[in-house]
């Protein structure tokens, strides 16, 4: 068994109206001027936004707005805040949104202090010692970010998407309205689902697998996921299937389902790559990825993949073959992801045949060009890479 830190210092306000409390959060936690950060429209449209600002009012504390954040959110918008903070003396960084506007957030609290570009450090080339406290709004189940130590940005300026993760990201406080997920469109309540079930997945498929109370805390968050989507699906306002989806979210990326186990990352890792040279949703590049992923590296131990099988996918145990449990319950979990609407291969997330150059390109970014290997299931080198997206096509 792995040792392990586990650190989720986020002060979690969860249930309906939860939303009316940002104000006295941020006061709890220091924050006097917020920057209050937010992605296109939704938070708009729904009426959030206004009543965080008379949150923020009713508590005394002042806001500088920065909207505009979009998916895979863009370093350029990180940039522009981190001027902003300067300029208006911001204390306290609060997202309103998913994972795309508190990652962003999370930038700009590394950047503020940082004396150089915020790129700097997604490239590994600087470390910030000092980072402005963020609190968020949580609109999406999904990422996880709202408990997460990671951030992930794009570089539109070559199509880069990279990570950078350290304690200073764990929000002071996560604000968890399940009804404010009732607006999700269908795709992107399935793109989340995949996502938290991933996050779980990552961690779940590993060698280091003799935690049961991790097993079997994993296999609960996953079959939750997996049950409830469905309920949400055919009816969006249902409160109980949200808010266990939502819970489903933080638990999966607060590391609680990772303690003991060494975690892979791989589909992640080959997902970023897909999501910053396509600009797709990644969730859905993350359902594309995990077939071919899983059956490349499956035999590195075929138990788990038997176990996963049979305790989440629900297939019948082969009891004279691990290996066919273990594929049938790769294909129960395909044949998943197209009943959310999900797609499996690369071809059904773009929408077109992707050429042998674009996933050499792929490959080269992923490896840093071939000096650098992914995954822990299996090590995987370049050479890897391509025969995974290979499979994937
Ligand atoms: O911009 P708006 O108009 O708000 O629309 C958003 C966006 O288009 C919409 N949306 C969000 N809440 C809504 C809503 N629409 C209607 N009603 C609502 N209540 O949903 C779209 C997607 O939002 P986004 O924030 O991009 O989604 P998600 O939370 O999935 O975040 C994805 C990003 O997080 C990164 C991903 O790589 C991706 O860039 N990740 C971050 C992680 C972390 N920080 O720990 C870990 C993850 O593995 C992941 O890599
Ligand atoms: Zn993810």
């Amino acid at each position: 068994m792995k040792d392990f830190k586990f650190y989720a210092p986020t002060y979690v306000q969860f249930g309906r109206d939860a939303e009316l409390k940002t104000g006295e959060l941020v006061k709890k936690f220091g924050g006097k001027k917020v920057l209050l950060h937010y992605g296109g429209q939704s938070a708009i449209k729904s009426g959030l936004l206004k009543r965080v600002e008379d949150s923020l009012t009713q508590s005394g504390i002042q806001f500088v707005k920065l909207g505009g954040v979009v998916p895979n959110p863009r370093v350029s918008l990180v940039r522009e805040g981190i001027e902003l903070c300067i300029k208006e003396n911001i204390d306290f960084l609060l997202a309103v949104g998913g994972g795309s506007v508190i990652d962003s957030c999370k930038a700009i609290s590394a950047g503020r202090f940082y004396n150089g570009d915020v790129w700097d450090l997604y490239l590994r080339k600087g470390v910030a010692t000092e980072y402005l406290p963020l609190g968020c709004v949580l609109t999406i189940p999904a990422a996880g970010s709202e408990m997460s130590d990671g951030s992930v940005i794009t570089n539109e300026d070559g199509g880069l998407k990279k990570d950078y993760c350290v304690d200073e990201f764990r929000c002071k406080f996560a604000v968890m309205n399940p009804e404010l997920t009732y607006t999700l469109p269908a795709w992107q309540t399935a793109c989340g689902v995949t996502d938290i079930m991933m996050h779980t997945m990552e961690r779940y498929f590993s060698k280091d697998d003799e935690m049961e109370i991790t097993n079997s805390l994993a296999e609960a968050v996953l079959r939750t996921a997996k049950s409830q989507v469905k309920i949400a699906l055919a009816n969006p306002t249902d409160y109980t299937s949200r808010a266990q989806i939502m819970w489903a979210g933080s638990v999966a990326h607060n590391d609680l389902t990772g303690c003991g186990t060494s975690g892979d990352w791989a589909t992640h890792m080959l997902e970023h790559e897909l999501s910053g040279m396509f600009d797709v949703s990644h969730g859905a590049g993350l359902a594309a990825m995990w077939g071919s992923w899983a059956r490349y590296t499956m035999h590195e131990n075929i138990a788990r993949f038997a176990r996963f099988a049979v305790n989440v996918m629900g297939v019948e145990q082969d009891f004279h073959s691990q290996e066919a449990t273990a594929e049938a319950g790769i294909k129960a979990m395909e044949e998943f992801y197209h009943s959310i609407g999900m797609p499996t291969s690369i071809h059904e997330l773009i929408g077109k045949e992707i050429s042998d150059k674009e996933i050499e390109e792929m490959a080269d970014k992923c490896s840093n060009n071939g000096t650098q290997t992914i995954g822990a299931l299996k090590v995987l080198n370049r050479q890897d890479m391509i025969n995974i997206y290979k499979m994937a096509k």
